[in-house]
């Protein structure tokens, strides 16, 4: 029974290892080990596998959680992510709306690449070249562009072979950047070059994960002073939301791309739906034309300004009404003290609005949404987003 147990978890293994695109060590017989004292424990059996047979690595899955550092004012999040062999440390944005991974390279020497941490393939033993080159542009109109190479890229312990782009040459909007680049989340379909796999592709496919998702918990300054932000790779946190998580089913797979059936006003419907997608990388809740100006019907004082946006009145940061998104059948609410975003500073009294009109087609659920909302990338065969109110 006990030898039973071992005996299944290893075969498991190795006809994972067979299975692998990553298969490094075909056919190696996993000795039998007859323990009297064994008693069944499948992470210290791994643990001992990895050990035994080093070449095997990362079989076990594994979850590995990522701090984030919250740029005020909620702006966006980055985490510390090690490239290369021995780890050379950056800065990335992870992103859920765009999908290369990619920081400056140290052959760039543009004012914007100078002030980040660039790469130096030649002092990373596990660097491989590639040879094609790379660019990448961004709906904000920042752009980058460069060579692709790969090397081992490690985020909370996970660790896998990734194709990364070094940058050497990215626009100025970068130069003020607090993070040296990007983490992109998104599916490989969206990849600037075409036939790169993914960070979770990699990590799914050399089975470094306990399970195939990317939770996600963005701290508001309001309710966490921007305290305690995660990326946890492979696993879900529990402790983060309350109630239990809804799956909305992903209808495109490019973006994280979901329906939008509808929107509302403390509990009113406004009678608008799209197609959306959840964005982290995306500061603030964009939507269509018409549906910005139903939300902002609900809110005094609030004006549409030809050169800012929508504004809403800053006092809006007490209100206690709630602004929510149907998705997949449940309602999902956005604080509408969140709305009142960022003070514009003129003595006015107004802020720019979290929630602003302009996309049409594909409404963005950025940041301002998942502040309120913990949010699991499930990357299955039918993947989706599993949503449910932060625990506060
Ligand atoms: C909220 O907006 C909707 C859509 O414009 C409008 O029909 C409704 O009257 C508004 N409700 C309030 C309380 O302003």
């Amino acid at each position: 029974m006990k030898i039973t147990a071992f005996v299944s978890l290893a075969a498991a293994v190795l006809a994972f290892v067979e299975a692998s695109p990553m298969k490094i060590h075909p056919g190696h017989p996993v000795a039998l080990t007859r323990n009297p004292n064994y008693k069944p424990n499948a992470k210290a059996q791994i643990a001992k596998l990895n050990r035994r047979y080093p070449q095997l690595q990362i079989l076990a899955g594994s979850t590995g959680s990522v701090p984030l550092t919250d740029v005020s004012p909620d702006l966006e999040y980055y985490g510390s992510v090690n490239i290369g062999t021995p780890a050379q440390v950056f800065k990335l944005d992870f992103d859920t709306g765009s999908s290369d991974i990619w920081f400056p390279s140290s052959t760039c020497t543009t004012s914007a690449c100078k002030s980040h941490t660039r790469f130096n393939s030649a002092k990373s033993s596990t660097y491989q070249k590639d040879g094609r080159s790379w660019s990448i542009s961004y709906g904000d109109g920042s752009s980058a562009s460069g060579i692709l190479g790969s090397d081992m890229v490690s985020v909370g312990g996970i660790s896998v072979r990734q194709t990364i782009g070094l940058a050497t040459t990215e626009s100025s909007q970068f130069g003020s950047s607090p993070e040296d680049g990007l983490f992109g989340l998104g599916f490989d379909t969206i990849e600037s070059v075409s036939g790169v796999k993914t960070f979770l592709d990699n990590a799914i496919a050399a089975g470094a994960l306990a399970q195939p998702v990317i939770s996600v918990f963005l701290p508001s300054e309001r309710l966490f002073n921007g305290q305690g932000g995660e990326y946890l790779f492979g696993g879900i946190d529990k402790s983060k939301y309350t109630g239990s998580l809804t799956y909305v089913p992903v209808s495109q797979e490019g973006y994280w791309q979901i329906a939008i059936d509808d929107a509302g006003y403390n509990g009113q419907s406004l009678g608008q739906s799209s197609q959306g997608i959840v964005d982290t990388g995306t500061t603030l809740i964009i939507v269509g034309d018409d549906a910005a100006q139903a939300i902002h019907e609900n809110i005094s004082g609030a004006t549409n300004d030809p050169n800012n946006g929508w504004l809403v009145p800053c006092s809006l940061s007490s209100s206690t009404d709630t602004l929510s998104f149907t998705l997949a059948g449940t309602a999902f609410n956005v604080a509408v003290a969140d709305l009142a975003y960022q003070d514009l500073g003129d003595g006015s009294g107004n802020c720019v609005s979290g929630v602003q009109g302009g996309q049409d087609g594909l409404w963005i659920l950025g940041d301002v949404f998942i502040k309120n909302n913990y949010c699991v990338f499930s990357q299955t065969s039918s993947p989706s987003i599993g949503i449910a109110p932060l625990a506060v």
